[in-house]
């Protein structure tokens, strides 16, 4: 059931060179765009960039420039492998940083595979705009956002200077 809009709008980044390719289908991004407009966001943007540091980066700069983005979601690149780079470009354009919500994502797999601590995501403010980095597979997307789903409309809403009340509803 796709919930009411929250009127934020967000933007997906798939970082994956074989997709970027064209030699795997990405899966990632349009589930990450299905699973955020259930939540309530309009996704007006899309993107696929290889493991490359400096398109991470000036993907993430370009999608974040206008404000009009309150939240940036990135798929791919979180893991061990040498090309995984994406939270490193992530920390890279962020002016503050948001640890609380990658914490949240780890501790939340954690429950449910102990390979929830090979994933380096970062999470982080640029702007008026929220960057979360999730792991690149569908369960893995599907996991991390319902490990934060429940805070990030009242982030968003500190973020953009909307009323953001912390004592109501605060479970
Ligand atoms: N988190 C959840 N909830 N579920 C998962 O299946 N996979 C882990 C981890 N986090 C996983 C998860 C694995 S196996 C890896 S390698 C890292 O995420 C990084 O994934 P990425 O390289 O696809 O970004």
């Amino acid at each position: 059931m796709t919930k009411e809009k929250n009127g934020y709008k967000a933007g997906v980044l798939t970082v994956s060179d074989r997709s970027f390719a064209g030699q795997r289908e990405d899966l990632g991004g349009p589930l990450l765009k299905e699973l955020l407009e259930d939540l309530g966001f309009e996704v007006v943007d899309m993107a696929i960039v290889p493991d490359e540091k400096d398109q991470i980066v000036e993907a993430l700069k370009i999608m974040t420039e206008s404000g009009d983005l309150a939240l940036v979601a990135t798929t791919g690149g979180t893991g061990f492998s040498p090309r995984d780079i994406t939270p490193e470009a992530t920390i890279e354009v962020c002016d503050r940083l948001a640890p609380g919500l990658a914490e949240m994502m780890r501790a939340y797999s954690a429950k449910i595979t102990n390979r929830a601590c090979l994933s380096r995501a970062q999470a982080g403010l640029r702007g008026s705009s929220l960057i979360i980095n999730f792991p690149g597979s569908p369960k893995a997307i599907k996991e991390n956002l319902q490990a934060i789903a429940h805070s990030l409309e009242h982030g968003l809403d500190m973020l953009r200077g909307g009323q953001a009340d912390c004592a109501k509803e605060n479970k």
